[in-house]
């Protein structure tokens, strides 16, 4: 075990791990995390996904040994004064969530994206997105509330 100080969400978690254990079951079985969610558990779903540096990554296939002196930013981080984001709004209200599984991973692709490209193009959003699989929705109320979230125009 050694002991790990992780800055998440802007504050300080301290908690000890063994280093070959991956983000994802640190921040769900030791911190109590448990917004990212494990779906494969093996990089190919997205429903893992962080930020880190905020740069988009799969916390299941990340060891925590490799998030230190990193921001990592969870779907815990997102509200802001207690308000939820406007992506979660948007997802919410438009039908973008049907069992949920998938969407943390969605909602931080997308906020990631918005971060560096306010205005995305649909095709901007879907390829964005393309690497969080959804098993319910067929994606087009995702790929709505996320074109609404970002105020561009919705065919
Ligand atoms: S749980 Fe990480 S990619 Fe599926
Ligand atoms: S809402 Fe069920 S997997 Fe996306």
């Amino acid at each position: 075990m050694e002991h790990y100080s992780l800055k998440i969400n802007g504050n300080v978690y301290e908690t000890d791990a063994e280093p070959f254990e991956s983000l994802l079951d640190v921040l769900r079985e030791k911190l109590r995390l448990t917004g990212s969610k494990k779906g494969c558990d093996e990089g190919e779903c997205g429903s893992c996904t962080v930020l880190l540096d905020g740069k988009p990554v799969l916390s299941c296939i990340l060891l925590v040994s490799d998030v230190r002196e990193k921001e990592v930013l969870t779907i815990e981080g997102l509200p802001q004064g207690g308000e939820p984001h406007p992506i979660q709004v948007e997802m919410t209200e438009r039908g973008g969530i049907q069992c949920g599984y998938c969407t943390p991973g969605i909602i931080m692709s997308a906020y990631a994206l918005l971060q560096e490209n306010p205005r995305p193009s649909e095709d901007e959003i879907r390829f964005a997105i393309a690497g969080n699989i959804c098993r319910c929705t067929g994606y087009s109320k995702i790929v709505e509330a996320l074109q609404a979230a970002a105020g561009t125009p919705i065919r």
